[in-house]
């Protein structure tokens, strides 16, 4: 299988930029040792599915909504998400869960519907800076899963994936940096002990967090690191397009 690079381009462009920014995509990015996966805000999303359709960059969504359907204003359905073309949908975001409240009991409901709607989840999961002072990071991610997979099926190991993002290795936080590749190689050991403890299945984990063109391969070789969550680097094409390589 294939490891995943993953473009999450967040609020950062509008959508002509967006359209601009896919379109560069295709003409630069060669899929050929990664699978490529850009996902863009819901205003692109219709549009660069056309733009995709032919070629090896898949589609995924920074977000899909609890419910199926029905009367829930301002939500976008995973079913939905679906008929586009769409195949990944980033859920549990620490930006979402920050800036909008998204509890676990939230998250839990938009990967049951995805799920059922045929999208793979990406679930992001990552310690703060305290936690990760207080030597308390895999007791944090432990309790994030337990809360957001308990009860979960799963019929096979690649209908779910996990994101695992240091908070403060996010780009966008003061400071920030990435995580030493050797030890997210040993988070992402426990990460998928965990999950198979939790819905039985052996899932593949990404490392997210200041990813770019000098470090990526670092992380790429690292055998339980089965592929990469990028926001900044991703807005770049020359640095993108490195990466991909
Ligand atoms: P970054 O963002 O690559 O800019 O650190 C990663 C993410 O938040 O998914």
């Amino acid at each position: 299988m294939k490891k995943l690079i993953i473009a999450n381009w967040k609020m950062q462009l509008d959508y002509k930029k967006s359209i601009s920014l896919a379109q560069q995509y295709v003409k630069n990015i060669k899929v050929s040792k990664y699978e490529v996966v850009a996902c863009p805000d819901f205003v692109s999303l219709a549009n660069i599915s056309l733009i995709f359709k032919k070629t090896e960059i898949n589609l995924g969504a920074q977000d899909s909504a609890p419910a199926e359907k029905g009367a829930y204003t301002g939500e976008v359905s995973a079913f939905s998400l679906k008929s586009l073309g769409v195949k990944y949908v980033v859920l549990g975001h620490s930006e979402r869960r920050q800036h909008l409240h998204e509890n676990s009991a939230l998250i839990r409901a938009k990967i049951q519907t995805a799920l059922q709607a045929g999208l793979i989840p990406i679930l992001c999961i990552g310690e703060k800076m305290a936690e990760r002072k207080n030597k308390e990071t895999k007791k944090y991610l432990a309790q994030e899963l337990r809360h957001a997979l308990k009860g979960l099926k799963i019929k096979n190991s690649r209908q779910l994936i996990i994101a695992y993002e240091p908070i403060w290795a996010i780009s966008s936080h003061k400071n920030s940096q990435a995580v030493n590749p050797l030890e997210a190689n040993n988070i992402h050991k426990f990460i998928q002990d965990k999950v198979l403890k939790i819905v039985g299945k052996k899932v593949r984990v990404l490392y997210g967090g200041s990813v770019n063109s000098k470090n990526s391969s670092d992380f790429l070789t690292q055998d339980k690191v089965a592929g990469l969550l990028i926001g900044r680097a991703a807005l770049n094409l020359k640095e993108f397009k490195t990466i991909c390589l």
